[in-house]
């Protein structure tokens, strides 16, 4: 005889079927706070449930910003919670701060209600295929992205920097863009930049990257290739074309001393000068292999002391004064 399969109640079969539905769910209280995520939201986040759980839902994913840049709501369920507007199926761009690039993103979200119409709280649901099954195409760039985003970090790491490098140097040059109301495009090639600033490392050894003592002027030459070797890399990458002429400059100094051309001042593109103002205060602020973090205050003094020097001073102005909001 068939053998029958036992019943299960309601609660466990609603849970069941949360933790193994391919899509993201996420549901919150009325006053934001998450309550749960399911397994495939884990997986999108790239987290463990319990980082987030019980936190409010813009501090947990969006570093407390309610709105993008442009206008409009960061997160489609806070827009629902907030405004009563539910989404079905609507493609939005998400980005939390657990993902590297934007991901293009099927949102449903709806608000929760007891059954008399009290709101008790909101759901989001994520995919990333559309309604008929089918996978939709976005892998570019994101997924390109992610993966120039591990390729560029593996090669910091052999610098003797921890991982986090490259994405802290993106994140200053993107916050410095913003601050600075340079346009969309502006803002997210500044972080790109950040991003892969230093991919033209990957032929030197760590030998030579990491060497405590002076260098020949062998070693210095190869050191110092690295910029024109991130451009000539870059060149064959057509959706990082843009990046080109900005990893070549991001170690020229506004005095016309840096290198490889030596330019000078207003010469350097716009974003290789604010690379080189993030990239040398991540430098400073973080472990080495050969040394301690200095402290903020010490960071600071050294901008400003290379101010007008190494630097563009009205990019280190706008860089202090942000720094002021976030310590
Ligand atoms: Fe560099």
């Amino acid at each position: 005889m068939k053998e029958m399969a036992a019943l299960i109640s309601g609660p466990e079969a609603a849970e069941l079927i949360l933790e193994s539905i391919p899509r993201p769910v996420i549901m919150v209280s009325k006053d934001s706070t998450i309550l749960y995520i399911n397994k495939s939201m884990e997986k999108f986040l790239n987290i463990n449930r319990t980082v987030i759980l019980g936190k409010p839902l813009l501090q947990a994913l969006y570093k407390g910003q309610a709105y993008k840049r442009q206008g409009g709501y960061r997160s489609p369920l806070m827009e629902t919670l907030l405004t009563g507007r539910e989404f079905s199926n609507q493609l939005m761009e998400i980005k939390t701060i657990y993902n590297v690039a934007p991901r293009l993103l099927q949102v449903t979200t709806f608000l929760i209600k007891e059954d008399n119409g009290k709101i008790r709280g909101a759901c989001a649901l994520l995919s990333s295929h559309t309604p008929d099954g089918r996978a939709m195409n976005f892998p570019a760039p994101s997924e390109q992205f992610e993966t120039i985003y591990a390729f560029a970090e593996a090669i910091g790491a052999r610098d003797g920097y921890t991982m986090g490098h490259s994405e802290k140097v993106a994140e200053y040059s993107r916050l410095i863009a913003e601050k600075m109301e340079l346009d969309a495009k502006t803002v997210d090639l500044a972080y790109l930049s950040g991003v892969v600033h230093d991919i033209g490392k990957i032929g030197i050894s760590e030998e030579v990257l990491n060497k405590k003592g002076p260098l020949s002027s062998e070693e210095y030459k190869q050191i110092m290739g690295h910029s024109q070797m991130g451009a000539s890399i870059l060149s064959h990458i057509s959706w990082l074309n843009d990046l080109v002429p900005i990893i070549e400059a991001h170690h020229e100094r506004y005095d016309g001393t840096g290198y490889p051309l030596g330019l000078k001042g207003e010469e350097i593109p716009l974003l290789s000068r604010i690379l080189a103002v993030a990239d040398a205060f991540d430098a400073m602020t973080s472990d080495r292999s050969y040394r301690k973090a200095y402290p903020l205050e010490k960071a600071i003094e050294e901008l400003k002391h290379n101010s007008g020097t190494q630097f563009d001073p009205a990019i280190v102005k706008v860089f202090l004064e942000m720094l002021k909001e976030y310590v």
